[in-house]
């Protein structure tokens, strides 16, 4: 057995230097394993090599699901060694579904460096992702997965895809209430946090003798409710984060007439602002017309319907940790890690 990854952590920083320095040689291992076509774009997108495969050092994303995944198999006084395969699967399917979202969005930027779909073209886009899908059963399966784990993982991509395929439908409708929006946000997002957390459970058999099914229950309501508290802070910072800290363009959801959360409250917000704003997104937006979108979301309180959202979603998530009844110090990790999905700027 390896010390435990929550052991003395204090910050979510130590947390996630911790559990990538698990994570990420399971990762590699895995994606080592692809046939050279799709390593090559799988390799580019997580930061480890340029597009012609030749190792650099690029940031590979935050990889917060997978230490989601671990800690929560320590809260069931499991081995974070033992959830390390489900682990890598929740990431993998992270990272499939942010090569199609590119695709869909139409986003040309992430982490900092061109998109997969800009640098190799939409259509091998698309394949990578489909790889990154396939090759996160496998992890699952090979790292002794049983039938319980596989339709757990299957029924989070199924809530992903439907909350995805929601996001790009209400892009063509001007009558989005806040509250299918919410759905959708759970849908694209929530569902794969709550995923990490349940599997990490299901995952930590050996030692502890398995987690009892409330807990995992709790455990999921505990991510699905970090996650969508996640998305929502996503939202405000393609509004008014900056790129050069988050990686990622700005206005690129305001120019696709997304209705993310902060949007769909000023929308529905019945204020003269909202009503101003429901009038410029009649049409495509020109570049010049993005600022003024995002002052109007503000004027008409979306940004601090969201910001209230965020601090409400965090209450209840830690209620629902609470009620897992989990190992003190995976307990702490957990929060932290909480802590950091609602208040970042990256
Ligand atoms: C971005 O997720 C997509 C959303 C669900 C909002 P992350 O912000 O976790 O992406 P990386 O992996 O750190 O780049
Ligand atoms: C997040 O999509 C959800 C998934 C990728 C499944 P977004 O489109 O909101 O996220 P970013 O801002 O591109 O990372
Ligand atoms: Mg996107
Ligand atoms: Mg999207």
């Amino acid at each position: 057995m390896t010390e435990p990854v929550a052991e003395g952590v204090r910050t979510a920083a130590d947390v996630l230097a911790r559990t990538r320095d698990l994570v990420e040689p399971a990762l590699r291992r895995a994606v080592g394993t692809l046939p050279p076509s799709m390593r090559r774009m799988a390799g580019y997108h997580f930061g480890w090599c340029d597009a012609r495969e030749r190792p650099v050092r690029a940031g590979g994303g935050k990889a917060l699901r997978p230490a989601f995944t671990l800690l929560a198999a320590e809260s069931v006084r499991g081995d974070a060694e033992e959830a390390l395969p489900a682990a890598v699967a929740v990431e993998l399917v992270h990272n499939f579904s942010l090569v199609h979202d590119d695709v869909m969005d139409g986003d040309a930027v992430r982490r900092h460096r061109p998109t997969v779909w800009n640098v190799f073209g939409r259509a091998e886009a698309i394949l990578a992702g489909d790889s990154m899908l396939a090759l996160a059963f496998a992890a699952l399966a090979e790292g002794g997965g049983n039938a319980e784990s596989a339709r757990t993982l299957s029924r989070c991509v199924q809530s992903l895809l439907d909350g995805q395929s929601a996001d790009l439908g209400f892009e063509q409708r001007a009558d989005v209430s806040l509250g299918e929006c919410v759905r959708m946000a759970e849908g694209k997002t929530g569902a794969l946090f709550g995923c990490a957390c349940a599997l990490g459970a299901l995952h930590a058999a050996g030692r502890s003798g398995g987690a009892a099914a409330e807990q995992v229950a709790f455990l999921r309501v505990f991510g699905e409710r970090v996650g969508l508290a996640f998305q929502i802070v996503d939202d405000l910072l393609g509004i008014w984060g900056d790129p050069a800290v988050t990686g990622k363009p700005v206005h690129s959801d305001l120019r696709n007439r997304k209705k993310s959360l902060p949007v769909v409250a000023a929308l529905t917000s019945g204020t003269p602002a909202g009503s101003a704003l429901a009038v410029l997104y009649r049409r495509p937006l020109a570049r010049a017309d993005l600022p003024g979108a995002a002052r109007l979301v503000e004027e008409a309180g979306g940004r601090a319907w969201c910001l209230a959202r965020v601090d409400d979603l965090l209450s209840e998530a830690l209620e629902a940790l609470r009620s897992a009844e989990p190992a003190p110090g995976a307990a702490a990790g957990l929060e932290a890690l909480a802590r950091l999905a609602a208040h970042r700027d990256r």
